[in-house]
């Protein structure tokens, strides 16, 4: 006899939540879905899941409910109707949120007697199910212990935080800050690029070296903060501070709008005025902090 494997239900068949139920249905897992258009959830239907019209329904189909929609507040309207439906289960997420609201989220679903574990992705819907693809948890680890195999399911490399409901939003927004000023990055770069009528893509292969060099430096960074020691690095505050004007210089004549750089600039300028132009570039971290 084949081993039954846990029955899921999914709130929420947008993008993500459409990977994480096809992903569940390759595994062999008995999943059920619910969408507040009914629409979306139709060729996960054809692909062998369940969606019933009431969510009531979706919720008491299975004892893990994983709900991946917009929001925190949009999960909670949803399950508005759901009634009773919630007691003695357990609620994962995996929608984007902040701790605040991670947190006020756990505490109604525990005052609905129903288990919590918050949850994020950290991948596009296309990596769910990949062996390298990272989600992170927090909440009760005996929650985490009992479903973790399942979650598995969505990606390779699932991580346990700690016991409180809101480090996964935590730990999103956290590593999730880089991604922005990153993308602005390359964009900006394409523009300068485009300027004098290069191609984009011949930057590519250098832009992928430069994060590897920023990759490696990471853990240096980190250890600089931990441990306020700002010398090791070997990349100054003086010597970014100096390249100001060739960053300003660069957008008159190429003609790319370098406004954003404006407020990076401002905190050069007040650590080299704060006496830190020989601290590694690293000391940022005091004036953010401050
Ligand atoms: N896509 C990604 O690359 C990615 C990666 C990591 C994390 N995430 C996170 O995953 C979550 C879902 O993202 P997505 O890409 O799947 O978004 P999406 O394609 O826009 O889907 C949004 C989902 O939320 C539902 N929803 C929105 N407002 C609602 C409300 N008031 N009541 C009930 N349902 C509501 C939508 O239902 P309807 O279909 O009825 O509108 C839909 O199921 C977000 O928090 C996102 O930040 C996404």
């Amino acid at each position: 006899m084949t081993e039954q494997r846990t029955p899921v239900t999914v709130l929420g068949t947008g993008s993500m939540g459409h990977a994480l139920a096809e992903a569940f249905l390759a595994a062999g897992h008995p999943t059920t879905v619910w969408n507040r258009s009914p629409e979306r959830a139709q060729a996960l239907v054809a692909a062998g899941a369940v969606r019933p019209d009431d969510i009531g329904d979706a919720i008491t189909a299975s004892r893990l409910i994983i709900a991946c929609q917009t929001s925190f507040a949009a999960t909670r309207a949803s399950l508005a109707d759901a009634g009773e439906a919630l007691r003695g289960r357990t609620l994962i997420t995996l929608n984007s949120g902040t701790p605040t609201d991670a947190r006020e989220f756990a505490d109604w679903v525990t005052e609905r007697g129903a288990a919590f574990l918050g949850g994020a992705i950290k991948n596009v819907p296309a990596a769910v199910g990949l062996p390298d693809t990272l989600l992170y948890f927090g909440g009760a680890r005996s929650v985490f212990d009992e479903y973790a195999d399942t979650l598995r399911v969505l990606g390779g490399d699932v991580v346990y935080l700690g016991a409180e409901p809101d480090l996964a939003a935590l730990y999103e927004a956290a590593v999730g800050a880089t991604l922005l000023p990153a993308l602005l990055g390359f964009f900006e770069g394409a523009a300068v690029l485009t300027a004098r009528g290069l191609d984009v893509r011949t930057m590519v292969p250098y832009t992928t070296k430069w994060f590897q060099m920023i990759e490696s430096l990471l853990p240096l960074m980190a250890e600089e903060i931990a441990t306020g020691d700002y010398t090791r690095l070997g990349s100054s505050v003086g010597v970014f501070h100096a390249g100001i004007g060739n960053d300003e210089q660069l957008g008159t004549e190429s003609g790319v709008d370098m406004s954003w750089h404006a407020p990076m600039h401002e905190l050069l300028r007040r650590a080299v005025a704060e006496g830190r132009g020989g601290q590694s570039i690293t000391a940022l971290f005091e004036l953010l902090r401050n």
